[in-house]
């Protein structure tokens, strides 16, 4: 029945939740794209990101065992998108052992979904495991268990750290060896004797992920092993289905290929595409989707952080609408989007709940970028006034183009073109590559705090965060929800619905509120229950589409009662004391403090479940 190509990514998704839910897992909600409480990454890059916490070692209210599908953004392969494999957004299936099974268990599952469920051929089939060096030793275990499920031994390669061991996402966190699956996706219709990923790379195309979550680096760059050896998994569903469809690229797909029709829909021409045509609409198919899910999410255009990711994806679609010779009028991007919204929205209701947002968003943008090409074109009109047939522009007014009106390069060139002119492209790359080391270094530093911190301090301010958001609706209402949080070694920073400035009033009495709760020094513990359960005793939570899902209900005391993952401190006295440092408008509608604690114990003990 899997091979009703018209809805196949569905019944893969449904049946790898079915597979592992069926072997013990409780299935999870896949998180927002944009991560809670985590400062160091922009976006979800994989499943692992949101249970961090819990591969370190925090309880998971739903067991040991969980699976789901996450949709996950990878900005760093942008630059691949539009060829047969690479997104900057994809789905992640994932199956993860909190502390339970290991090696075995984890490779006789993948092997029975790959090779039962989905009937994957064992002749184009393959697999890596890391070869070993100082940090871990060899995983010849790995690939004996491979071996007695029947893959021969030539299948099996061996490969180095930088490409058998996966994380920690950021500089520090959970990582481990992995064994990574493959499929043949080369010329011949079954793979050479001897050939193996390690021996011949781009013909075998990678599915699928098992990493041995085993150590953690730390911040010296050493690896100690962790308490729990665990598992977690990532097949990546657009290129399974690609295999079991048959097609050579992720974008004749089922669920692409439609919203590369769309994209279609509003070409002109009918001549048959030329490549750069071809990798245009493929980029529209992919940035307009993560634009899609990204706005879901809550993340608006703008100049910094994810505002920028999602502008720049939107940018680069108009662009390829440009190349593409569609009708770039308004509203090009929302068309695309609405069949994304169709695709998807079975699998993500919240793409429908936020289609009115969606569209608005989109076509707002749509408008800005056009009229910053339209002041662009003013800009080229007068820098080549004085110019002559055959004469260059230079790199610098090029990069000028495209760094303050948007202008992508292959724009200003196309202008240039139609008057007979040349431009600069080695200064406009040399330009371009300075401006590049500079916002390098400014993503790498943010990379640079780790994953997810559970340090001590971490642990603190998110604890902080619990009674603040608690204050607040004592100070101003029952109306105050969390809107976003973001936590560092050294302040909190809480987003909360209210729609006026706080008077310096309220500010004093919701920090006086906390600092009572800290007095009180209560104890800190969770219960693990259903959702209906947490709304009937009144928690505070985000109430989505998670019915049915046990979640933990954190308690402090008699002063805040939250839904919430974890970890806390175990007494609230170990906060030492609290102060609001400021409080600003986020957005509107939306206000933002920050605070810090300071004077509690340098080592927190963790909070446990309620006995
Ligand atoms: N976290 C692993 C990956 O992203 C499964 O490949």
């Amino acid at each position: 029945q899997l091979l009703d190509r018209r809805s196949m990514s569905r019944r893969i998704r449904k049946a790898y939740l079915d597979f592992f839910a069926g072997k013990g897992h409780s299935v999870i909600a896949g998180a927002s794209l944009v991560p809670d409480n985590d400062p160091t990454v922009l976006f979800t890059t994989a499943g692992m990101h949101p249970l961090v916490p819990y591969l370190m070692g925090e309880a998971h209210p739903a067991g040991k065992r969980l699976c789901d599908a996450q949709l996950c953004v990878r900005t760093q392969d942008i630059d691949e998108v539009g060829d047969n494999t690479h997104l900057t957004c994809f789905e992640m299936m994932g199956n993860w052992s909190l502390g339970d099974y290991f090696k075995k268990g984890a490779i006789e599952m993948s092997f029975e979904f790959l090779t039962k469920v989905l009937g994957i051929p064992l002749e184009k089939f393959a697999v890596t495991c890391f070869e070993g060096d100082s940090d871990a030793p060899r995983d010849n275990e790995s690939a004996d268990i491979w071996h007695s499920l029947g893959v021969p031994r030539e299948r099996i390669g061996f490969l180095p750290k930088a490409k058998n061991w996966w994380g920690p996402a950021g500089k520090t966190g959970p990582c481990g060896p992995d064994t990574e699956m493959f499929y043949w996706v080369g010329p011949s219709e079954l793979p050479p004797a001897g050939s193996n990923p390690a021996t011949d790379d781009p013909n075998w195309m990678e599915i699928w992920n098992d990493v041995f979550m085993q150590y953690n680096k730390k911040e010296d760059g050493t690896f100690e092993p962790l308490a729990q050896q665990n598992v977690d998994t990532g097949m990546g569903l657009e290129r399974v289905a690609a295999v079991l469809q048959k097609v050579s690229n992720v974008y004749e797909t089922d669920s692409l290929k439609k919203i590369l029709a769309k994209v279609l829909e509003l070409r002109k021409s009918t001549d048959a595409l030329k490549d750069i045509e071809v990798k245009a609409a493929r980029i529209m198919t992919d940035h307009l989707k993560a634009a899609t899910f990204m706005i879901a999410d809550g993340v608006k255009p703008s100049n910094v952080d994810q505002g920028y990711v999602l502008r720049r994806l939107i940018r680069r679609a108009i662009r390829s609408a440009r190349q593409l010779g569609l009708n770039a009028e308004q509203g090009l991007c929302s068309f695309v989007s609405s069949e994304v919204i169709a695709t998807y929205a079975s699998a993500y209701p919240k793409l429908r709940q936020k289609e009115d947002e969606i569209r608005a968003t989109l076509d707002t943008e749509e408008q800005q970028f056009s009229k910053a090409l339209h002041e662009g074109q003013k800009q080229f009109d007068k820098l080549t006034e004085p110019l002559q047939k055959g004469q260059i522009i230079d790199g610098q007014s090029v990069f000028h183009l495209y760094d303050t009106y948007g202008f992508p390069v292959e724009l200003t060139k196309e202008m240039a073109t139609e008057r007979e002119l040349k431009i600069d492209e080695a200064g406009f790359a040399a330009a371009f590559e300075a401006h590049q080391k500079l916002s390098r270094a400014g993503a790498e530093k943010r990379f640079a705090g780790g994953l997810a911190d559970t340090s001590d301090e971490t642990t603190k301010l998110h604890t902080a965060t619990h009674l603040l958001n608690q204050a607040l609706r004592t100070v101003l209402g029952d109306h105050v929800f969390q809107k976003g949080s973001n936590i560092t070694a050294e302040r909190l920073r809480f987003d909360f619905s209210h729609p006026d400035k706080m008077t310096p009033e309220q500010i004093k009495k919701a920090e006086e509120l906390v600092n009572e709760a800290i007095k009180a020094d209560a104890p800190v513990s969770y219960s693990v229950m259903t959702v209906d359960e947490a709304k009937a005793q009144g928690a505070i939570g985000v109430f989505g589409d998670k019915y049915g899902e046990k979640v933990k209900v954190y308690t402090m005391g008699t002063f805040s009662k939250e839904i919430c993952g974890g970890p806390h401190v175990a007494r609230t006295g170990m906060l030492g004391s609290f102060k609001i440092q400021k409080e600003e408008s986020s957005s509107s509608g939306v206000r933002r403090i920050k605070a810090i604690v300071s004077g509690g114990p340098a080592k927190i003990e963790v909070a446990g479940e309620k006995n």
